[in-house]
């Protein structure tokens, strides 16, 4: 009565086996349970219950006086206990902080749900699992790990899954984009400055080496540092100290390093743009990420697994993608790999009315590189997508180059003119080399940029 009236819903049970069934029926916020009771008592119902759900908040009444029996109920997991006789007043207080408290659990319990979801990497490609493989072994280790791969294709998510399973999770994980922040200020950013060091420092600033002391530090976008930072770079890793602009204490750090670039490395080095030693320093570990077109089977997953994200976050009913629909989306040539796949449904999810996404609600791009690809093997462009720079690693199927811009145009052209050749001089690199009046080690070098092999059956 006292529970009823102050608005609680009160179901009651005569036995503990009573009870069991009873709490599996109605699925109760909280349990109050008696100790001693005929037949089954109280410390056995107790076990059963959280055999069958651990997080169901069971508050113990006891006898008067029987102490030991209360101490062994909290200690198998009862949240809290009442003596007979009992006080109103307890009761509900104690009722009301103990359905609070798995509340907020449960929302926890949500939240770690929702987290993990996001840091899910989703796929089982061959292609993916030699990545996953990769992380892995380099994980427990301190070892500095570079991140390769086109735009989107989810170094950072790599990134931050290496550090999440590496001794150093519960540490800070700070990521530095080093193409984004202006180069009069990356030292700063990297090293940190004092107060008034510099025109503009009307703070001290603690930089991003030290922020990530015992952590990991994630350069992202390595490629793309001006040759002074790439010096300086260079000799923090050495020497695993940092000096703050404007003061001449130096700082020891403990850092682990990854890194990541879209840009080919090598050639940048051979156009003496990016620094050799730097490169030897962070190439301990590579990691290829591989574009999205060489790991189709893993879009249909990828889809289920986007269109499940952007329902729980935009509060959207679940929606079906008809197989035609799933079809023509893992076929599509993505890009901007995952980020550009991940935009696509979450913009169909949220644009589509009916309960099923259909091919016709596809975006045009994607329907009508579809309907090209039909008709003709010929390379037909399709429009530019988003995020794909001019720089990013070439193609490396026999899709339609989709030549969104003059650098993509060449490439694409000048690969089909060496499948051609090639092809021609049945695969005679040697004989092909010496037609196109090139170098055999640049053929090489352009089978492997473009990811040409032999074709198996001519
Ligand atoms: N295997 C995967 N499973 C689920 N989500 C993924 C996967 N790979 C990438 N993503 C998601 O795709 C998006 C792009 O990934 P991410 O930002 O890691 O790419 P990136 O390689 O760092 O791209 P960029 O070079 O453009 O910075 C992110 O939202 C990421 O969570
Ligand atoms: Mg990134």
């Amino acid at each position: 009565m006292i529970l009823e009236y102050e608005g609680y819903q009160f179901v009651g049970a005569v036995s503990g086996q009573d009870g069991l069934t009873t709490i599996q029926r109605e699925r109760p916020d909280a349990v109050l349970l008696d100790i001693k009771m005929p037949g089954m008592d109280g410390m056995e119902v107790l076990r059963k219950l959280h055999a069958l759900d651990e997080s169901l908040p069971v508050i113990m009444i006891s006898g008067h006086g029987s102490t030991a029996t209360t101490v062994e109920a909290i200690k198998s997991g009862a949240v809290d206990y009442f003596e007979k006789p009992l006080s109103t007043e307890r009761v509900i207080v104690t009722l009301r902080n103990v359905l609070k408290q798995s509340e907020l659990s449960a929302e926890n319990r949500d939240l770690k749900v929702a987290m993990e979801s996001r840091y899910e990497i989703v796929g089982q490609s061959p292609a993916l699992r030699g990545v996953l493989e990769s992380v892995q072994r380099s994980a427990p280790t301190n070892a500095t790990v570079l991140l390769l791969g086109e735009s989107g294709v989810g170094k950072e998510l790599v990134a931050r899954t290496i550090h999440r399973n590496s001794p150093r999770a519960g540490q800070r994980f700070i990521q530095v984009n080093c193409a984004a922040i202006p180069e009069e200020l990356i030292e700063s950013e990297l090293f940190g400055h004092e107060k008034g060091s510099f025109t503009g420092a009307t703070e001290k600033q603690v930089g991003k080496f030290e922020q990530a002391d015992r952590g990991t530090i994630f350069l992202d976008e390595v490629g793309d540092m001006s040759q002074k930072t790439q010096a300086k770079v260079l000799r923090v890793l050495q020497e695993q100290e940092v000096e703050r602009l404007g003061s001449a204490r130096t700082i020891k750090v403990d850092v682990r390093v990854i890194a990541a670039t879209n840009k080919n490395l090598e050639e940048a080095i051979e156009r003496g743009e990016f620094r050799e030693d730097l490169y030897f320093r962070l190439n301990v570990i590579p990691i290829v990420v591989p574009p999205l077109r060489d790991r189709r089977e893993d879009i249909p997953r990828l889809v289920q697994h986007f269109a499940k994200r952007t329902a729980e976050e935009h509060n959207l009913k679940p929606k079906r993608f008809e197989p035609s629909a799933m079809d023509v989306l893992s076929r599509y040539r993505w890009r901007g790999n995952i980020r550009e796949l991940r935009n696509t449904v979450e913009r169909l999810m949220i644009m589509t009315p009916a309960d099923a996404v259909r091919v016709e609600d596809l975006p045009p791009d994607i329907r009508n590189a579809e309907a090209s690809v039909a008709r003709t093997s010929a390379p037909a462009p399709t429009p530019a997508a988003e995020n794909t720079p001019a720089n990013s690693v070439p193609k490396t199927d026999g899709q339609p180059a989709g030549a969104g811009t003059l650098r993509e145009f060449k490439d694409a052209a000048e690969r089909a003119y060496l499948v051609q050749k090639l092809r021609e001089n049945n695969w005679n690199i040697s004989k092909t080399a010496e037609i196109i009046d090139t170098p055999r080690s640049n053929l090489y070098k352009k089978l492997e940029q473009y990811g040409i092999k032999q074709e198996v059956d001519g």
